[in-house]
């Protein structure tokens, strides 16, 4: 954690392609996501859409970093993945801290990966929501992410390749009644993601936001709410994780699971007053 932060002003792209070579060889340039040696922190892992993450990567090759906060779920998930297991609450800044240092020492020096996922809900209305709770939310949903970026990115870009994917919600896109805190947290990822992309564009690092509708994971019960509705259907969290593989694989900006997502998206950016008016009558 004690990386400059200048370090993130973008390189010249001669001098990247430089690094590339001498680090990676030919197969590290910019634009292949070739696996070998590779190494992903996967935060959230020990549970729902980090697990099956975890797992989806460790299947393409990556050496896997399986990040939780709860010691024997972790500890099981990588095992079963085969990756090794960093436990830290990321909702304390000075576990991240720690965690950042860890993830580097357990990579062998290296991260290209960073999957930030790891997040907790909460619903209900927001005049009760426990102060602590807003605190610990911000702290996990969204400080964390930024702080393991700015630890882990400039390795990525010294070396001309990495990919920092943030698991992102519909509710951030959308705002959502009930969920003020946790809408705020990932709306800020969003511009977060989106404001890191244009700072690093050209240096062969690239940045992934996936948003998620739905997902059947512990999130609602963890929440304290669970998801009673019958529409949308939750997907499966595989889904999420092959959302999660494009962005690493392919250099995706934004996946939405499931992809129709995008419509309430658009129509709230073009018709705002019309889907205020949708959001009134069908929620
Ligand atoms: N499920 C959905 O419908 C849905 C929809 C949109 C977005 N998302 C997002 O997807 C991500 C993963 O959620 P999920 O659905 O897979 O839920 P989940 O099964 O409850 O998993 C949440 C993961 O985050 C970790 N985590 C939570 N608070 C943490 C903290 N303070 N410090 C460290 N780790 C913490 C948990 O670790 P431990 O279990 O070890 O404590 C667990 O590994 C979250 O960011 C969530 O906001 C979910």
């Amino acid at each position: 954690m004690s990386e400059d932060p200048r370090r993130f002003e973008r390189a010249e792209n001669a001098e990247n392609a430089e690094r590339a070579e001498s680090a990676d060889g030919p197969e590290g340039a910019e634009g292949s996501a070739s696996p070998t040696g590779r190494v992903a922190l996967v935060t959230g892992a020990s549970s729902g859409i980090g697990a099956a993450t975890a797992a989806t990567l460790a299947r393409r090759g990556f050496r896997v970093l399986v990040h939780g906060r709860d010691e024997r779920a972790t500890a099981q998930v990588a095992a079963r993945v085969g990756g090794v297991p960093v436990c830290a609450d990321l909702a304390r800044a000075v576990e991240v801290e720690r965690l950042a240092d860890q993830v580097v020492a357990a990579g062998g020096g290296r991260l290209d990966v960073l999957v930030n996922n790891a997040g907790f809900g909460w619903a209900g209305a927001f005049d009760a929501m426990p102060t602590e709770t807003v605190g610990r939310l911000l702290a996990a949903d969204l400080a964390a992410p930024i702080a393991l970026t700015r630890a882990l990115v400039p390795g990525m870009r010294d070396r001309g390749w990495g990919r920092v994917v943030f698991v992102g919600s519909i509710a951030g896109r959308l705002g959502v009644g009930g969920e003020a805190v946790y809408a705020a947290a990932k709306a800020g990822l969003d511009r977060f993601a989106q404001s890191i992309r244009a700072e690093l564009r050209g240096t062969g690092v690239e940045v992934g936001v996936v948003v998620p509708g739905v997902v059947a994971t512990a999130f609602f019960e963890r929440r304290g709410e669970p998801y009673t509705r019958t529409r949308p259907r939750p997907v499966p969290p595989d889904k999420v994780a092959d959302a999660v593989l494009r962005c690493v694989e392919r250099g995706a900006a934004e996946v939405y699971v499931p992809r129709w997502l995008r419509v309430p998206v658009a129509v709230q950016a073009v018709a705002p007053a019309a889907y205020r008016w949708l959001e009134s009558r069908f929620g």
